[in-house]
């Protein structure tokens, strides 16, 4: 099948369908706090510290991180329908969090005014040009005191391409399908989602792109950019049951401080 992207699809997709048909990843309490576990192990928070949740999406590691005692949280991220749903949601809750819609390669915000830095859910590899993610993980240099950390959950690319599944669907309750078609060209992945109702038809026809990296790659770009003492754990997933979850299946945890 021949899938033809729009370059800029990450700009628009990060919206209510999104959290529909990457629910099992992104609005499952278990998954989110087992996620924050294992954070909460590799990297030193104090409950002053100032960290940034960058493309956190609807700031759901923010909350879990609140919940923790964790209060200074900052969520930035492109989609507005996820920043004003996390805004909501928190608000709901009592929880102090900053919501901030912007794009992570130019946030506008003061140099070196965060603890740390994360970049948790498979967040980067969206933009087309690699410059994308470099200028993401700049920005986080740019951002992280010394001495802070940056913390970054994302698929795997070694694991992803050694057992690539390009044919995929799962469902949700008794009416969404999610279909998705895949196909692997060098560290590109591209793929077709269709979100079927039963009831209704189709509701969503779309396609998308993700750069992938190994531990190697990531090793040399966050080097590149200047981050030190670099570690990967290169096969974390929080899930119990097994299953295509996309592109969250078997993840990097990578870790790395600004000397
Ligand atoms: C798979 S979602 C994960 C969101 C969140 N980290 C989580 O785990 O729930 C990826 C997020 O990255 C955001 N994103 C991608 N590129 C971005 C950019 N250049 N600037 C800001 N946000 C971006 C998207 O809007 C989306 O919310």
């Amino acid at each position: 099948m021949n899938i033809e992207v729009n370059p800029e699809w990450w700009k628009e997709l990060f919206d209510e369908v999104y959290l529909v048909t990457d629910a099992r990843s992104v609005c499952d309490e278990d998954v989110t706090r087992r996620e924050i576990d294992l954070l909460r192990e590799l990297i030193p928070l104090s409950p002053e510290h100032e960290i940034l949740d960058l493309c956190g999406g609807h700031g759901r590691h923010s909350m879990e991180l609140h919940s923790r005692g964790f209060k200074k949280c900052t969520v930035l991220d492109y989609s507005q329908f996820l920043i004003d749903r996390g805004r909501r949601e928190a608000g709901r809750l009592g929880m102090e969090i900053t919501f901030l819609q912007g794009d992570a390669r130019a946030t506008g915000l003061p140099p070196e005014s965060f603890d740390h830095v994360l970049i948790l859910g498979n967040s980067l590899g969206y933009i087309a040009s690699p410059e994308g993610d470099r200028a993401i993980l700049s920005e986080a240099m740019r951002l992280v005191k010394r001495g802070g950390r940056l913390l970054i959950d994302i698929v795997n690319g070694a694991t992803l391409k050694s057992r690539f599944n390009p044919l995929a669907w799962h469902e949700i309750g008794d009416d969404i399908v999610v279909c998705r078609n895949r196909s692997l060209d060098g560290d590109m992945v591209y793929a077709r989602e269709m979100v079927i109702s039963k009831k209704s038809g189709l509701i969503r026809d779309n396609c998308y792109s993700l750069r992938i990296y190994e531990p190697d790659s990531m090793r040399r770009l966050l080097a590149q950019i200047g981050f030190s003492g670099v570690t990967v754990l290169g096969d974390f997933s929080p899930f119990h049951k097994i299953g295509d979850y996309g592109f969250m299946n078997s993840r990097m945890i990578v870790t790395a401080q600004k000397p």
